[in-house]
């Protein structure tokens, strides 16, 4: 019976695999140029999901991906190093002959950004390798590299040719990954110098979190369901969680955390992409910019957090020396390449409000942090309680109210809490779950973000992408909680200890509203 069940669940997750995905042999040929080609997210994360489209068989069969750095490295080594990539962080273990296709769709060319001379011999290379593999010049540059190499990358591409915005055969498409600058002033520079030389339609902004099958179901239970939506506002919601809590600390990113920290590394892009997936209104149709449009709206109802409202409404903490899983683990400021003396936070808690009538008056409390006791993202929608009649009458045992929880990963699902009676002659009253998991109603792994997200690229989909509004309206709503730290130069952040859930500031932040932070 089990096994039928999940037979049953693979069938469907393979119909809605395909359906959901461009059909394979209909993407048209195409070069990936990864500049940042022999970095960690080309090894960890690009490298694996081009492995796994191309054993889906979702990579066109005529495809090329051309690794760009500055270090000398041929293609034999390239392809070394990608397969140490796979072997590492592919979801499937590498299979020989499906590598050995894969492999020789790889390639290495050395050149350095400020060098402007590199440029065209990088595109007489990619010209050989194009003709060679039959692609007609269809290119996705990949921009794997520090945000502040995007408008110099860019306009290296422009001064030899490389991209024509007005043409859409053959086409030029440009990724980026956030953080999309360290500012709206940053954000608006990059966002510029990549207009001059793309056109919107071509420039693709990476939020992975979208790319999450979890966050991509956001949609589809809220609109394609009848029973959540009438209860989606501020007549039954009493409040909603978004948790993105991370176990391990800031490891080897030092020399960029200490420039972002958890404000501007997740809320700023993910947790604010969650909260206008859960808030938004329903869309008139899946058209890319309907889409994007309504979740617009939601950045843009933001009650702003100005002056001394931050201090009330949002806590930063930094963690200190503590355990994880029970190994000893240092503090954030003993973490290599960490000033000592650093402000930098490594927790936000926000209580945050969307001033809009679908939910005028229902706090949204956002928290996200490295070093807590565990890997758990989840959203969940607390529903009002049933007047205090009937079974919710006695003070001292009050009802739990219904609570929707989207689990994001791990254990990805969701599950809705209601109450029920416990069987026997007394009318006793408990709260049971209907719970969902997708390993065991879907089976197979599902794709990792990356996949999805280079899959649109390639057909040229940009829903899951950030639109320049948006992140910029991202930005400018975060503005004032950065300038009021940057001003409050003489306080620091709360502490906590490795291992714990954030400072104590952020209980009490959600407590003196007479809630408390769900236990994940
Ligand atoms: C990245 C952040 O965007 O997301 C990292 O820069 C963070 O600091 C990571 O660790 C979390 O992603 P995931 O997919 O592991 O939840």
């Amino acid at each position: 019976m089990a096994d039928r069940a999940h037979d049953a669940g693979a069938a469907l997750a393979e119909r809605l695999a395909a359906g959901s995905s461009p059909t394979p042999g209909t993407l048209e040929p195409v070069t990936f140029v990864i500049f940042g080609g022999g970095g960690d997210l080309a090894h960890r994360k690009l490298l694996p999901a081009l492995y796994n489209l191309h054993v889906d068989g979702l990579l066109p069969a005529r495809a090329a991906i051309v690794g760009v750095g500055r270090n000398e490295m041929k293609d034999d080594a390239f392809r070394a190093f990608a397969k140490d990539g796979v072997t590492h962080f592919s979801r499937r273990p590498i299979d020989e002959k499906a590598w050995a296709d894969f492999a020789e769709s790889l390639f290495f060319v050395t050149a350095s950004i400020d060098d402007e001379h590199a440029f065209p011999s990088l595109g007489a290379r990619l010209d050989v390798i194009e003709h060679e593999r039959g692609i007609p010049g269809n290119r996705i540059y990949y921009l794997a590299v520090p945000p502040t190499l995007f408008a110099p990358t860019v306009k290296q591409l422009d001064r030899a040719r490389f991209v024509d915005r007005k043409a859409s055969t053959p086409f030029a498409r440009v990724i980026v990954e956030k953080p999309i600058g360290r500012d709206l002033d940053s954000a608006r520079e990059i966002n510029d110098a990549m207009a001059a030389v793309f056109a919107e339609r071509q420039i693709f902004r990476i939020d992975h979190y979208l790319g999450k099958e979890t966050v991509q179901n956001i949609l589809v239970l809220r609109f394609a369901n009848s029973i959540f939506e009438p209860l989606f506002n501020q007549r039954h919601v009493d409040h909603v969680q978004i948790t993105v809590a991370e176990e391990e600390g800031v490891g080897t990113r030092a020399g960029y955390y200490e420039q972002a920290g958890a404000l501007r590394d997740m809320v700023q892009n993910h947790l604010l992409q969650l909260l206008s997936l859960v808030a938004m209104e329903p869309p008139h149709s899946l058209d890319p910019d309907v889409v994007r449009d309504e979740k617009l709206e939601i950045l843009q109802s933001l009650r702003p957090v100005t002056g001394a409202d931050v201090d009330a409404t949002v806590v930063r903490g930094q963690y200190t020396a503590g355990f994880d899983a029970g190994t000893p683990v240092p503090g954030y400021l003993e973490e290599k390449g960490v000033n000592a003396a650093s402000r930098i936070e490594t927790f936000v808690a926000l209580q945050v409000f969307i001033d809009n009538w679908r939910w005028a008056g229902v706090p949204f409390f956002l928290r996200t942090g490295k070093r807590l006791p565990k890997r758990a993202s989840e959203i969940s929608v607390h529903l009002k309680n049933v007047p205090p009649i009937l079974f919710n009458a006695d003070p001292a045992g009050r009802l739990d109210p219904n609570v929707l929880s989207i689990r994001v990963q791990p254990d990805e699902g969701f599950s809705l809490a209601i109450s029920s009676k416990i069987p026997g002659p007394r009318v006793r009253v408990y709260p049971v779950k209907m719970d969902f998991h997708y390993g065991s109603t879907f089976g197979a792994t599902s794709p990792e973000a990356y996949e999805r997200l280079l899959l649109d690229v390639m057909a040229g989909d940009p829903t899951l992408f950030m639109r320049r509004d948006a992140v910029e309206a991202a930005w400018h709503w975060i503005m004032p909680i950065l300038r009021r730290w940057e001003t409050e130069t003489t306080t620091r952040p709360a502490t906590y200890a490795a291992g714990e859930w954030g400072p104590v500031e952020a209980e009490r932040l959600i407590e003196s509203t007479g809630r408390r932070w769900r236990a994940l």
